[in-house]
């Protein structure tokens, strides 16, 4: 990752991520989950909050660093236990049903390179 994508991108997207409308849709995604949930592209945690109480377990899955990092203050006031699993949804390290839900939410994943196929 380089500079913009360490240093800028992260705060940008946190800022850009919690709008009026972002919130109320996040209230849909989030709603009627329950049990253990992998959340693909976490971001700076902006779910959290909307998680119900059902939620038992919160597997975050997120490439950047920055970002987890931004989530710090979210984390911490999280009465779900919550724990970053790993940077890319595409090499997930989960055994085969073994997490009741995977909410993505604004997610725009795409990779380049040999075997990850292109956009
Ligand atoms: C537009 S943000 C949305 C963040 C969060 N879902 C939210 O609603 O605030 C997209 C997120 O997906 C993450 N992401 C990109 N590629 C990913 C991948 N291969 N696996 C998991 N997350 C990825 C980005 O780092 C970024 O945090």
């Amino acid at each position: 990752m380089g500079w913009y994508s360490d240093h800028v991108l992260p705060k940008l997207l946190d800022l850009a991520m919690d709008t009026q409308h972002i919130r109320r849709i996040r209230a849909r995604v989030t709603a009627g989950l329950a049990g253990e949930v992998v959340e693909v592209g976490f971001g700076t945690g902006h779910n959290l909050a909307y998680l119900p109480a059902s939620v038992t377990r919160l597997l975050a899955v997120e490439p950047s660093r920055s970002s987890v990092r931004l989530a710090a203050a979210r984390i911490a006031a999280s009465a779900i236990p919550i724990d970053v699993i790993g940077p890319d949804a595409q090499r997930l390290q989960l055994p085969d049903a073994s997490v009741d839900a995977a909410p993505l939410h604004v997610e725009l994943v795409h990779h380049r390179g040999p075997g990850r196929g292109r956009p």
